[in-house]
């Protein structure tokens, strides 16, 4: 078992992991449910008579969504209604002044913690806990709270590291979300259909892999077309970023692999969408295809067959986007699923930092869903039975 914030003693200088992770369209950074999921915590902190010093990250470096934070601490602002200083600094100089003029009921959010070359190496919490990062920052507050369940399955510095020197605590986003998760696994279902979308083939392999009771995995997005196009159709090229070549770069072998291994319980998309010359949407079907195209999401003979194996399912987990759907006219395939879950009485959850914004953004009653995480890969390795590195260092502290 591990802390939580209701152990804290009143009126601590504490350090706090957030993920507000988000997508960054053209450098504007979009909100999702993990600014106001993580909003609550910081007022219940405030609350409490708490100084806050925010940790978050924003993308990768070499990534377009890899940003500064100015603008996280922005919209954290407006979901607060009140002051969130932003410090374009981690642990130098100007953090550490910034840190030290912090009063009880005051915030500040860190610069993206990515920006600092210690955060990424995957490295044992031991290591990232000799890491400079962790030795200027842990002496500054009383405590470390995380509450970034969404990256609880990356062991970088700012997520391993302070447990071992400081006192920690999860946070209400992470004891929630950890809790309804690890639940899942504790049931059984007769018929279980998985939705698999969105950018990261790494996260989904696995999944598909392990997650032996599930019956049908339907795929979309970047990953259903990486799996199209081992599957020998000519698509799952030509998308404006470079995410998509990277991802078939990194991970070829393995989906060829998970293809001839599990294809059996793979369902592909028959048809894809696009826009058009007259900015119109249009379809085509995957043995149609005849040049290099963007599709933007899956047709509607797929969102059919989609919607069929959600209605004959006990238990239903989506994970990550089939489209682009903050574009209305790619929107199909991911609000048709959600749709079609919504319309039935079966065990569904929702998954993926992007995807659950769908639900309010499309009108979706959000109580037809049983869960709704703001989580992607933390989920899915909640799901597959996977410990997460910052629950273990937590009980390693509680
Ligand atoms: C996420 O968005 O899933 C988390 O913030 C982790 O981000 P990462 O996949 O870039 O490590």
């Amino acid at each position: 078992s591990f802390g939580t914030v209701e152990d804290l003693p009143p009126e601590q200088r504490l350090l706090v992991r957030l993920d507000l992770n988000a997508p960054v369209e053209e450098g504007v950074v979009k909100d999702n449910r993990r600014f106001s999921r993580h909003a609550e915590t910081v007022e219940r902190l405030l609350d409490d008579g708490h100084a806050l010093a925010l940790l978050a990250h924003q993308g990768r470096p070499g990534r377009d969504t890899f940003v500064s934070l100015g603008q996280h601490a922005e919209i954290l602002a407006d979901h607060l209604d009140r002051e969130v200083e932003f410090v374009a600094d981690t642990f130098g100089e100007e953090a550490l002044e910034a840190i030290d003029d912090l009063a009880g009921g005051e915030v500040l959010l860190l610069e993206n913690v990515r920006m600092c070359d210690e955060e990424l190496p995957e490295k044992t919490p031991e290591e990232h806990a000799e890491s400079e990062f962790v030795r200027t920052l842990a002496p500054e507050f009383d405590a470390y709270v995380n509450d970034a369940y969404s990256a609880a399955h990356r062991a970088h510095a700012s997520i391993v590291g302070f447990p071992l020197v400081m006192d920690a605590y999860a946070g209400p986003v992470m004891e929630t979300e950890y809790t309804a998760n690890s639940a899942i696994r504790e049931r059984e279902f007769d018929r279980v259909t998985m939705v698999l979308g969105g950018t990261k083939a790494e996260d989904l392999i696995p999944v598909i892999e392990r997650l032996e009771g599930v019956d049908r995995f339907c795929l979309g997005g970047i990953v259903g077309e990486l799996f199209l196009r081992a599957a020998g159709h000519d698509v799952g090229y030509d998308v404006e970023s470079d995410l998509f070549d990277d991802q078939w770069d990194e991970n070829r072998e393995e989906i060829k692999e998970t293809l001839e291994t599990h294809g059996d319980r793979l369902v592909l998309a028959s048809d894809l969408a696009y826009e058009d010359d007259a900015g119109e949407r249009a379809e085509v079907a995957v043995d149609g295809v005849e040049k290099e195209t963007s599709f933007l999401d899956v047709g509607s003979d797929t969102v059919a067959t989609y919607a069929d194996h959600v209605s004959e399912s006990d238990a239903v987990f989506v994970k990550g986007a089939l489209g682009v759907f903050e574009d209305e006219r790619f929107s199909d395939g991911t609000v048709g699923v959600l749709r079609a879950i919504a319309d039935t009485d079966c065990f569904s959850v929702v998954g993926g930092g992007d995807t659950s914004r769908a639900i309010p953004m499309y009108d979706l009653p959000e109580d037809a869903f049983s869960h709704v995480s703001i989580a992607g890969g933390a989920y899915v390795a909640a799901l597959t039975g996977e410990e997460l590195v910052a629950i273990e260092v937590l009980e390693r502290d509680g």
